[in-house]
């Protein structure tokens, strides 16, 4: 089974978590791509779809499905999006594509974030992919700098602007086992937009496509704190 017809199974699966009706969120990339294709031949009637890219928007356009901006909108009951990685906790590093900060603001908004992706993309800890981080210009060169700081190996995404108009450092070779510590560290850097890693924000469901069929694998629960010693 090639890879496309893996992405095709996973939004086919994610259609079920549309209400006719409602409005859907929908990320960007091909796995999202594909999505917004089954959701369009589904003839499925929904009140409007909201896009994290202007490519996604491009797509919705062509395939005639309503598009809303985020001022139409005050709640966003599902939001569909792909993944780089996906951790056994349903941590996610995303960005490869460039669309980020407005899959975050989705993400943030919605109340169910599904995430929809073939099988290559579980691991079992984050971080082989390079971590996208969207910067100002202007600080480009003092982020990266910290980022080596850190431990990083930063590389500037060249010739590409984000649909923010931002520069991205693709990091290589940050630690990221502790991913909602380093989300924290260094979405406070100054200069930062957003770091591609979502583990405050995780999907409630993942929907992985396999040669075998789609698996549903539900966010599991935070790691709670230790207990206080002699309670
Ligand atoms: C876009 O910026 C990314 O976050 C995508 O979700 C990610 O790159 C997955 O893309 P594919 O579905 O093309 O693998």
């Amino acid at each position: 089974m090639d890879q496309q017809a893996l992405k095709r199974g996973a939004a086919e699966a994610a259609l079920a978590e549309v209400e006719e009706h409602g409005i859907v969120g929908v990320g960007s990339g091909s796995t999202v791509d594909a999505f917004i294709d089954v959701l369009a031949r589904s003839m499925l009637p929904v009140k409007g779809v909201i896009a994290a890219s202007a490519a996604s928007e491009r797509l919705l356009h062509a395939r005639g499905l309503p598009v809303l901006g985020l001022a139409d909108i005050d709640r966003l009951p599902v939001y569909i999006d792909g993944a780089d990685e996906i951790d056994p906790q349903l941590n996610l590093i995303k960005g490869g594509g460039g669309a980020l900060t407005r899959e975050k603001v989705l993400a943030e908004l919605s109340e169910r974030f599904i995430c929809i992706a073939d099988a290559s993309k579980r691991v079992e800890r984050l971080g082989r992919f390079p971590l996208p981080i969207e910067v100002v210009s202007y600080a480009r060169s003092f982020v990266a700098r910290r980022l080596v700081a850190l431990g990083g190996q930063p590389v500037w995404r060249q010739d590409y602007l984000t649909d923010n108009g931002n520069p991205i450092l693709d990091v290589h070779g940050l630690q990221l086992d502790a991913p909602l510590q380093i989300e924290r560290t260094l979405e406070a850097l100054p200069g930062v937009v957003t770091v591609g890693i979502f583990a405050r924000r995780r999907p409630e469901l993942a929907l992985i496509a396999a040669p075998e069929g789609v698996l549903a694998l539900p966010r599991p629960a935070a790691a709670s704190a230790a207990p206080a010693a002699g309670g």
